[in-house]
């Protein structure tokens, strides 16, 4: 009998996926049958240091259960970096259709206490980093696209309840960061639909990581049915659904907090499936229908018809592909490493 999985033949690029919840993503998702880049250098929680060893330990587990990934330690922020993971990807597995953001770091403090460049830093991780990953990724996927190459492609963006639900006190950088990672969802949701890339996000709570560990309540015991809604593999089923073809969702923010899944509708938390357990990628797909969902083209065609006079969606992408194909900026990417001017 052959098993199929559920992302057989994507390769896909987690970023951070050494340590916590991104680790268990790049499991999960190689273990569905995803080739994965497996992005991380193994930074301490305030982005100093670097190891090496992080992002290869995983990358060994992974080639271990017979699965296929390959090791980055770039760093997100570092706008060079991002693009050589990208090459990382067409290099060693041929072509690239999923991007998971997903790395972070933490400096927290309160307000009139924060440093210009703790403030910067964190920003610099967690918001210009996702943007840096997804740009050099759309690059790539918008030059296949004019090739004539069609495929379904994914980012998967990581939020926080610190940021959308509940920023936190004493975390203004990553709470503004997250609620930027939000809006960054939808406008590269609304560009990249029509080069066949939908663009979600995940936002956890409550996973037992090292940036929680200090929290009350994570240590926490599992329920009676043996599952630990605690553990950071409890967002790897639902960034996986968002990144399998069989998902037709772009532009929405799924909060997930252990075997809880809702559907944010701005700041406000939507419908939601409940289950005590882990969800597969196929009962995900099955269950997450059910949960009314904002589409953010027929949103911006509705909010634009009065002002500008737009009609509907069609008279909405005809807008938006007049804006964008005004300019190009510089770059691309190639498998050989070498940039070039765009
Ligand atoms: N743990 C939670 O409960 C929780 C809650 C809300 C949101 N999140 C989000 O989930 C994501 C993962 O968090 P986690 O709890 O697993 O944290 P973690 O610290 O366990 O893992 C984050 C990883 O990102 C890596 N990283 C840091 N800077 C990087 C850079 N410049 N480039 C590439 N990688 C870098 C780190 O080395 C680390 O391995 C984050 O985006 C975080 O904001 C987590």
């Amino acid at each position: 009998m052959v098993i199929m999985g559920s992302l057989d033949g994507r390769v896909v690029l987690i970023t951070g996926a050494g340590r916590g919840i991104g680790r268990e993503e790049a499991l999960f998702f190689a273990a569905e049958g995803a080739e994965v880049v497996v992005n991380d250098p193994g930074v301490a929680v305030d982005g100093t240091g670097g190891d090496a060893g992080v992002a290869a330990e995983v990358v060994e587990e992974i080639t271990a259960r017979g699965g296929r990934a390959v090791a980055s330690t770039d760093s997100v922020a570092d706008w060079d970096g991002a693009r050589r993971m990208v090459e990382t990807a067409l290099r060693a597995f041929g072509d690239l259709h999923v991007v998971v953001n997903n790395a972070t770091i933490e400096r927290n403090a309160g307000l009139a206490d924060l440093s210009e460049e703790d403030f910067d830093e964190v920003l610099a991780v967690k918001l210009k980093g996702t943007f840096a990953v997804t740009r050099w990724a759309a690059r790539y996927w918008r030059d296949r696209f004019r090739a004539g190459v069609r495929a379904d492609r994914a980012v998967v963006n990581t939020s926080s309840g610190s940021g959308l639900l509940n920023p936190l006190p004493a975390q203004a950088s990553y709470a503004a960061g997250n609620a930027g990672i939000a809006a960054l969802t939808v406008v590269a949701a609304l560009e990249l639909g029509r080069h066949g890339v939908r663009v979600n996000c995940v936002s956890p709570s409550m996973a037992r990581t090292r940036l929680t560990l200090g929290v009350p309540g994570m240590s926490r015991e599992p329920s009676a049915t043996g599952f630990d809604p605690l553990h950071p593999a409890a967002v790897a089923p639902v960034a996986a659904y968002l990144a399998s073809p069989a998902c037709p969702f772009t532009g929405q923010v799924l909060s997930v907090r252990g075997g809880t899944v809702a559907v944010n509708h701005g700041w406000s938390l939507g419908g939601r499936i409940h289950k005590d357990g882990l969800w597969s990628v196929e009962e995900l797909a099955e269950k997450v229908k059910e949960l009314p969902v904002d589409d953010p083209f027929d949103e911006l065609a509705r909010a634009l018809t009065g002002a500008l006079g737009t009609t509907g969606r069609a008279g909405l992408q005809e807008m938006i592909n007049a804006l964008l194909d005004r300019e190009a900026g510089p770059g691309t990417v190639s498998a050989s490493g070498r940039p070039s001017g765009g």
